[in-house]
């Protein structure tokens, strides 16, 4: 007996359903409902949700919720607030949420409650991030800290590198924060040549403590802090370790008390509640560490407890569902006109697409429909002038989801107007295009006629029923940024249920670092020695190692 949702009566009708609005505009729709904002939109933890722009309607919705509670929602998101161990195959509970659980009521893993622990580490991120912040805690010769270098990579850099960029306004005004992750030398070299050694804290970011590119750039940083300040002792009060493994901390050399602990049950990708957070801590303090917490927190509160037509991420990743799965939607485009969420995207593509980027679903049963769209955008007014033109006038059902500050974090005059306006019209415009009609019309009153206007027509004609979510907040305080990536996370969850696919695992990116594993040593032989592989990467291996040896022959 299969197990696939495909084969529900809730997925039939979703794809019966389908079949009758895919030829319906949402022009006509809003032309028919004068309330259809009020309808579709809800606010909470101090977000709003303007879905109305979608190709949808109540019946939609209706079925979206059936399909729901086929996938077993309520049961699913019960567990995972219970500490079970939904992450089946590392057998292991994913409780972030454990980690904003600013009520403190105890949430138990494996018969234990885990609250103690993650609130010691609260507490002691506190005292080292005021130690440093108030210039207490000095580098080897004596001098406070003015630069924090983060290396890590994946849910160990992005996350943190995220919001540290989102809440600069929020910074110390001492400090300068750095987030290294790239293995390629050049991403090293270039931050230290930015930084001095004496006033330098290296936090080295690492769930697991093997990752390659981090261990690397760490034992880089540190031989760099030991020539420059001439003594290994320095290493105690220059670098401090973030990571679930304890001994291999300790190996690589540094002072189990200077290392900030968090488990397993945390995902890599879900981790910057956790001390993964550190950098943020120091940089904004830990009064707004916890504010962003505790808009986690509320948003969790949100999740587990409104009803699904009031519920945000159930309404957005249901959305989701409804495009990647009858849409057909390969791709989903999120798009801030908010400055301070540069990196949102970038973050988003690892959250989304590492958590849902499966093709088997919790039976192992390969399925039978498009799981995770692949995940991209810039800041708004930017993609304006570099990709809108393919959301216009291209050929791709394109979903957006445009979020909106009412409030810039900075007052300059008349900037926030022309972001706004930016933002409404194009969330307008890509839901209603222009017809041949209009077009026409708004080509006649600039004067065109005959040829020259049947030629121009085509080109200046607009689709439309371009999909978009509105998110609006009214500034991006901690708080209401801590809601927004809960939102996230949860809209997650909410499509992994419905998909029946595991959203806390990856092994899709282990194949990669076996083979590096393997190709490694190869670099180090002789041309064609190796002969593991297809004649492509054989064939590559041997000419970058020619080169390489014609370089080095060069240099000496
Ligand atoms: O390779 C992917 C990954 O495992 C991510 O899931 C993780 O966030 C990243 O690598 C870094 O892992 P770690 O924190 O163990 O260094």
């Amino acid at each position: 007996m299969t197990t696939l949702i495909s084969h529900s009566a809730a997925w039939n009708a979703l794809k019966t359903h389908q079949q009758a609005l895919a030829q319906v505009s949402m022009r006509d729709l809003f032309a028919q409902d004068s309330q259809r904002f009020e309808r579709f939109s809800v606010e909470a933890c101090g977000l709003l949700l303007d879905y109305s722009k979608n190709r949808l309607t109540g019946e939609t919705i209706t079925k979206l919720q059936q399909l729901a509670i086929e996938a077993n929602l309520p049961d699913g998101i019960a567990r995972m607030f219970r500490g079970e161990k939904i992450n089946h195959t590392e057998q292991r509970a994913a409780l972030h949420i454990a980690l904003r659980n600013r009520s403190n009521r105890p949430i138990m893993v494996d018969g234990k409650d885990v609250m103690p622990e993650v609130n010691a580490v609260l507490a002691q991120i506190r005292q080292f991030s005021n130690s440093v912040r108030d210039g207490e805690w000095r580098g080897y010769t004596g001098k406070p800290i003015e630069s924090i270098v983060n290396i890590g990579i994946g849910g160990s850099d992005l996350g943190p590198a995220m919001v540290a960029r989102a809440l600069k306004a929020y910074h110390h005004p001492r400090l300068r924060r750095y987030f290294v992750s790239n293995v390629d030398g050049t991403h090293l070299a270039q931050t230290l040549a930015k930084v001095d050694p004496e006033t330098t804290l290296f936090i080295i970011a690492s769930k697991t403590f093997t990752t390659q590119e981090t261990l690397l750039n760490a034992h880089s940083a540190r031989q760099w802090l030991i020539e420059k300040l001439g003594d290994e002792k320095a290493v105690a009060k220059h670098f401090v370790a973030v990571s679930t493994a304890t001994q291999k901390v300790t190996e690589f050399g540094i002072d189990p008390a200077n290392m900030f602990a968090f488990w397993d049950w945390v995902g890599g990708r879900y981790s910057l509640w956790s001390a993964i957070g550190l950098p943020i801590a120091v940089m904004i303090g830990m009064e707004n560490f916890e504010q962003l917490l505790a808009g986690a927190h509320e948003l969790d509160t949100h999740f587990e407890t409104a009803p699904y037509d009031k519920n945000l991420p159930v309404l957005m990743g249901l959305i989701e569902v409804w495009y990647s799965s009858f849409f057909e939607a390969s791709t989903h485009a999120v798009l801030p006109y908010d400055y301070a969420l540069k990196l949102f995207s970038p973050y988003l593509q690892q959250l989304i697409m590492e958590s849902l980027g499966k093709h088997v679903n919790c039976e192992g049963n390969p399925v039978d429909y498009s799981t995770c769209p692949i995940i991209w955008g810039a800041p708004g007014n930017n993609g304006q002038h570099a990709f809108y033109q393919l959301l216009h006038q291209g050929t791709h059902l394109v979903p957006a989801d445009f979020i909106i500050a009412v409030e810039s974090q900075h007052d300059l005059p008349g900037h926030q107007d022309a972001v706004l306006s930016n933002a409404l019209a194009q969330t307008y415009a890509l839901m209603m295009g222009r017809t041949a009609d209009e077009t026409r019309h708004a080509l006649d009153s600039k004067g065109l006629s005959g040829e020259l206007l049947a030629q121009q027509l085509p080109h200046r004609v607009f689709q439309g029923n371009q999909p978009s979510n509105t998110l609006v907040y009214q500034k991006l305080t901690p708080q209401v940024l801590g809601a927004l990536i809960a939102l996230y996370e949860h809209k997650i969850f909410v499509q992994g249920l419905c998909w029946g696919i595991n959203p806390f695992d990856q092994w899709g990116v282990e194949l990669g670092k076996q083979v590096a594993n393997t190709l490694l040593p190869a670099l180090q032989e002789t041309a064609g020695a190796h002969k593991e592989h297809d004649s492509s990467t054989e064939g590559l291996l041997k000419y970058i190692n020619a080169h390489r040896r014609h370089s080095f022959d060069s240099v000496t």
